[in-house]
């Protein structure tokens, strides 16, 4: 009898590892050849309804062709090619997005909520890293150079820094076609309607003249 039950809670735990559990958090899979977004579209679906007519111009995009200025506080611009700006995309569970950097440009702390993420550093010298979900909140990071790969897990909060010293610029892949990005100092310092002092205080431990001062500064 132990035995069966040994045995049966082996079968299970290899099911629970074998089915590609990730399959579910990611896109849908698609079920048509193509299915170009039509932006025009009244319907609301989960992604974009299809054009009825595609040809060749919806499977190319220029987008990712020039460099986002990154004459702006941050230092950095990320120019993000979707479902929503390159049609093709729709149902492919993919997207693109190319990063620029000033030097000492950096991309905030912030997470995709649907996403994993690789990126190619092209040029510059780039240190990364991104923090776990549980309670130990651990850090794991890295400082790349042109030609480097590395990944951010799906949904886990993320920075990219340049600390060489001349501009930067990196290619990343993500397996949504709308990854979204929540930046964690807007979410948490500049959300509309605000989060209210009172529960900012208590989470960060600080007086609200400083939570004011935190808000302010990202105003400017
Ligand atoms: C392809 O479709 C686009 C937009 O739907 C249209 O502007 C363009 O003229 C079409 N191109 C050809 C070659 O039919
Ligand atoms: C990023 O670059 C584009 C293209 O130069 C520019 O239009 C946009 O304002 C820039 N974004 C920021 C935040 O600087
Ligand atoms: C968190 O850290 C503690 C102490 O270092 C360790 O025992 C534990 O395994 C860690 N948990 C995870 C999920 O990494």
């Amino acid at each position: 009898m132990a035995e069966f039950v040994y045995f049966v809670g082996l079968c299970f735990l290899s099911l629970l590892v074998a089915v590609p559990w990730g399959a579910i958090a990611a896109d849908e899979d698609p079920l048509q050849d193509i299915c170009v977004a039509d932006p025009n579209a009244q319907v609301k679906v989960n992604g974009f309804t299809c054009k009825a007519m595609a040809n060749a111009s919806d499977f190319v995009s220029p987008i990712l062709r020039q460099a986002g200025n990154t004459n702006n506080k941050l230092g950095s611009n990320v120019t993000a090619a979707g479902a929503a700006n390159f049609p093709g995309l729709n149902t492919q569970g993919l997207s693109f997005a190319r990063i620029d950097y000033a030097p000492g440009g950096v991309v905030p702390p912030h997470n995709h909520p649907r996403a994993s993420e690789v990126l190619f550093v092209v040029t510059g010298t780039l240190r990364v890293g991104f923090v776990t979900s549980d309670a130990n909140s651990t850090l794991f990071t890295n400082t790349l150079y042109p030609g480097d790969l590395t990944v951010f897990p799906r949904g886990l909060v993320h920075f990219i820094i340049n600390v060489g010293n001349s501009q930067a610029f990196s290619l990343s892949a993500l397996d949504s076609q709308n990854p979204g990005a929540s930046l964690l100092p807007s979410v948490l310092f500049a959300s509309n309607p605000t989060i209210g002092d009172d529960v900012l205080e208590k989470a960060f431990n600080i007086p609200q003249t400083e939570i004011d001062m935190i808000k302010a500064a990202l105003k400017n």
